[in-house]
């Protein structure tokens, strides 16, 4: 019987080709899982990668809140024409600390994984008051009643915690000065601007929103959008990345 002939036996048996497929799978399962077992994480690290500020994260929660995910993307595919309209594809890591994390397919609106410092804040508060003051034929629906809603930030401590216990690595300093960074972020004249910074690099002090006073869920909304993609340095990105 040659090679070939043999393999008749699970052709013409249908009991022993499910088990022979069962064998294969769980040989192929075996050899990719395995590893995964053995191996800290498989996201990459990357330099400039930090956990949001408690404003970012209260921005965020805004973002899933009203729902423009189903509208937005958040990631960059590796392809040409994504790549020269949106900017460098998006890396793993950048959203490491994204739970849930807000990659989306649903594209009514352009992809946002890179809208930070695109657009000035007094843009981005009159867009998401009124898309069309800006975008005449925009389908996008308003959002005016932020501006005047103060941010709850009784809860951003415990929100830190939780994101801790999922594996985001917010240290106790963070966890106890969340409610005070939420409010130092959005009043550069104050003194808890400079401790903010150092807890979160890169982190953008500002009024956000153009009011004086409390936060708003605009300062925070705007203040994510602002720090979207702008973390990683991609010259430095790239440079290490070809020497490697
Ligand atoms: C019904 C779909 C829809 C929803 C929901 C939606 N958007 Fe949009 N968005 C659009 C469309 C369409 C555009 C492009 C036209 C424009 O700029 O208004 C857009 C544009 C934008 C832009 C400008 C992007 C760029 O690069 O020019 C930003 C920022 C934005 N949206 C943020 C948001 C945020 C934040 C929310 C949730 C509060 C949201 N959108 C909800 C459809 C949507």
């Amino acid at each position: 019987m040659s090679f070939w002939q043999r393999h008749q036996v699970f052709e013409k048996n249908s009991i022993i080709l499910i088990v022979g497929i069962l064998l294969a799978i769980a040989v192929g399962g075996l050899v990719e899982i395995t590893p995964l077992f053995y191996l800290k994480s498989t996201i990459e690290a990357v330099d400039g990668v930090r956990p949001y500020t408690p404003l970012e994260l209260a921005g965020r929660n805004i973002y899933v809140r009203e729902g423009c995910y189903l509208c937005h993307s958040q990631m960059i595919r590796p392809l040409r024409d994504e790549v020269e309209r949106y900017g460098h594809f998006s890396l793993a890591a950048e959203s490491m600390y994204d739970h849930p994390f807000q990659w989306g397919s649903k594209r009514t609106g352009p992809d946002l994984a890179r809208v930070g410092n695109k657009y000035s804040d007094d843009w981005h508060v009159t867009h998401l008051s009124n898309p069309r003051a800006i975008v005449p034929q925009s389908i996008m629906p308003g959002y005016p009643f932020l501006k005047e809603t103060e941010l709850n930030g009784d809860n951003v401590a415990d929100h830190l915690k939780t994101l801790r216990a999922v594996g985001v690595p917010y240290t106790d300093d963070q966890i106890a000065n969340a409610a005070a960074d939420l409010k130092a972020q959005v009043d550069p004249d104050g003194n808890g601007a400079e401790a903010l910074t150092k807890r979160y690099p890169k982190a953008v002090v500002r009024n956000f929103d153009g009011k004086a006073g409390a936060p708003t869920e605009m300062d925070a909304l705007v203040a994510y959008l602002q720090m979207l993609g702008t973390l990683v340095d991609f010259k430095i990105y790239n440079e290490k990345a070809n020497l490697r």
